[in-house]
């Protein structure tokens, strides 16, 4: 990358779509009018052409390899974003509306996952943080399951509250039910290790670290795409997708190729296990900043379910001190800072493009703002 477009580049910390590898604009850019010796930019490519079908491989490739996806798992990419599957896995999972599943709620987007939830099925919520403003998770023995549910949903890194399970921990709590788990990953996807062999369907929206918007990823296990109901309609229908290799209509192919390029670039970065190391640095950096600050930057989700991806934080919870630091922060060049505007404060989303050197940066105009404004 040139020396200009660095400085041109904003350091951006908003929650999705976020900020992408400049070498992955860069290779876009580069092939954006002639792909591959085609003539023709990707966007003008027949999806059934034999330059799509490489793209694709590729992506379901590299994505099986970086997570070690095994083979009795299948990936899709589907259109509409997260939310679409909030009503396409009960509509898919569940053999009717009496079917109960069970849901985690422990921010703003498994609520949401609940609530479509109702339309498909019986949403029993199994525990509730809100009372709690989904601050913290209260512990597995006081959840409450219900006796057969058809599956278990929860949000692995509740993008707006940020609060995120750690590690793969609540699997095991959740399969001594023995039934299938689904799991929200949209937005701490392909940050860290993960083992997918204890999920039944993990899904992301691509636009946090896996691409942009307009594509949902699903890995999804064989003996869940059998549960399939036949009524549901094709673009959604899991079964029809996997058969037709997410080619039974023309898929957002710009949007996969993005991601494809994405895949090659953590891999050429060091692999999920590289991120992991990243992330940590980043996240403990302006936790523990945010934490010595004697009260001035303050962080009210418990420090056990902090999230890595999206640090959400207040300034003496005062909201024009908070618009300042916004303001001010922009002059820095960095932006997308606000908290969502359903709860206010401030966000940083230390996605996987974000370096740690934004993030050193980020905390040395916070250090400055707290000296001008204590
Ligand atoms: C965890 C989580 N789930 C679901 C969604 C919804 O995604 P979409 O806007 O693609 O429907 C989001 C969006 O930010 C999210 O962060």
């Amino acid at each position: 990358m040139s020396s200009s477009t660095q400085s041109q580049r904003a350091l951006n910390f908003g929650a999705g779509p976020g900020m992408l590898p400049v070498e992955v604009l860069e290779q876009a850019q580069k092939e954006l009018l002639n792909f591959k010796g085609t003539g023709k930019s990707i966007m003008e490519l027949s999806h059934r052409g034999k330059e799509f079908e490489t793209v694709l491989e590729d992506a379901k490739n590299d994505l099986r390899t970086l997570l070690t996806i095994p083979k009795e798992y299948d990936i899709l990419f589907l259109q509409g974003g997260a939310s679409s599957l909030f009503a396409g896995i009960p509509m898919n999972l569940c053999k009717d509306e009496n079917d109960v599943v069970d849901y985690i709620v422990t921010g703003s987007w498994s609520k949401s996952a609940f609530q479509e939830g109702k339309l498909y099925c019986k949403a029993n919520k199994v525990v509730d943080m809100e009372p709690q403003k989904f601050h913290t998770v209260l512990p597995a023995q006081e959840w409450k399951f219900s006796e057969h549910p058809a599956y278990i949903q929860y949000c692995d890194n509740e993008t707006i509250h940020g609060i995120e399970f750690p590690g793969d921990d609540i699997t095991s709590v959740l399969s001594s039910k023995g039934v299938p788990i689904v799991c929200d990953m949209s937005s701490n996807f392909l940050s860290r290790s993960v083992d997918i062999s204890r999920y039944d369907l993990v899904f992301a929206g691509a636009q946090k670290n896996a691409g942009i918007s307009g594509i949902t990823i699903v890995i999804i296990k064989n003996t869940l795409l059998s549960k399939t109901k036949s009524n549901v309609p094709s673009v959604f229908n899991f079964s029809k997708k996997s058969q037709m290799n997410s080619l039974d209509n023309t898929p957002p192919t710009f949007n996969i190729y993005v991601t494809g390029l994405i895949l090659k670039w953590i891999i050429k970065q060091g692999g999920i296990k590289e991120m992991e190391r990243r992330n940590k640095i980043k996240a403990d950096t302006l936790y523990s900043f945010i934490d010595n600050s004697n009260g001035f930057y303050t962080c009210k989700i418990d420090p056990k379910y902090r999230s890595k991806m999206n640090v959400v934080f207040r300034i003496k919870d005062n909201p024009e001190l908070e618009d300042k630091f916004a303001k001010e922060a922009e002059k820095h060049n960095i932006t997308d800072i606000k908290g969502h505007r359903s709860v206010g404060g401030l966000r940083a989303s230390l996605y996987n493009a974000v370096t740690i050197d934004a993030t050193n940066q980020l905390v040395s105009f916070m250090d400055k703002f707290m000296k001008e404004n204590q």
